[in-house]
């Protein structure tokens, strides 16, 4: 079954309007995971607007199921996801000044530097991934680069699916059986909803993972936290 990563960036942009410590990433990441969720996802900026470097520290010691550090790999960020050790790394291609990851890495022109960065990752026994656009052959480059698994940006699915969900899909299934031909781990996630997921993980082939904020935690206003969960994870 596919597993629900649950991203908490949302939970840490609201601790952080007030300034002060609530509410709490590190309830949320307890909470998350005792509803249900098989996995935690941050994604810290150099800025810290949401997660800090504090709290990719503090989360680890209370993840009981998997920790996914997502971001741009700058020396920084190297160093302290090799510190901290996740389960799994999800590299992103974002400039500091992005508002949200919006392209997926280019895996040919920048395939000599995610090797030595995936290189460095797996020496120190954390599982990769990378963001990708659904294009063929940046599924064939993200193999070259040696990662374990790739993480397909689901944007353009989510924009199209309400006008045409064959059509929005269709790229993404060619992809996903190219990166199981080639013995490649799928992730998926942007923009993923209660409306556009169930569609997307009855048609992509080995969906090992989705990582959702946005949609999961904006739910969660009306519908509370461990209903939404639930629902998402019905709908894997
Ligand atoms: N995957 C990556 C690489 C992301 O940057 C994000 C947003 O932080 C997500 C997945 C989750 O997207 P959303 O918040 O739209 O569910």
């Amino acid at each position: 079954m596919t597993k629900l990563s649950v991203n908490i960036n949302k939970i840490a942009t609201i601790r952080n309007a007030r300034g002060g410590v609530s509410p709490s990433v590190l309830d949320a990441a307890i909470s998350c995971q005792r509803f249900g969720a098989d996995g935690i996802t941050i994604h810290p900026r150099p800025d810290e607007r949401h997660i800090t470097r504090k709290d990719v520290h503090d989360i680890k010691p209370i993840i009981i199921t998997e920790y996914n550090i997502e971001g741009y790999p700058s020396v920084d960020f190297i160093k302290m996801v090799i510190d901290v050790k996740p389960e799994q790394v999800t590299l992103v291609p974002d400039g500091p000044n992005v508002i949200t990851s919006c392209a997926g890495w280019d895996t040919i022109k920048f395939q000599g530097y995610l090797k030595d960065i995936i290189t460095e990752f797996k020496e120190n026994g954390i599982r990769t991934s990378i963001f990708v656009d659904p294009n063929l052959e940046m599924i064939e480059g993200a193999k070259l680069c040696g990662t374990d698994r790739i993480e397909l940006y689901t944007e353009d699915y989510a924009t199209q699916y309400s006008t045409n969900k064959e059509k929005a899909i269709f790229p993404y299934v060619l992809c996903a059986k190219k990166a199981t031909e080639l013995g490649l781990g799928i992730n998926a996630g942007h923009d993923l909803s209660l409306e556009n997921l169930a569609y997307f993980a009855k048609e992509i082939p080995n969906l090992a993972e989705v990582s959702i904020g946005h949609a999961l935690i904006s739910d969660a206003l009306y519908l509370g936290l461990e209903n939404t969960i639930q629902m998402y994870k019905r709908l894997l």
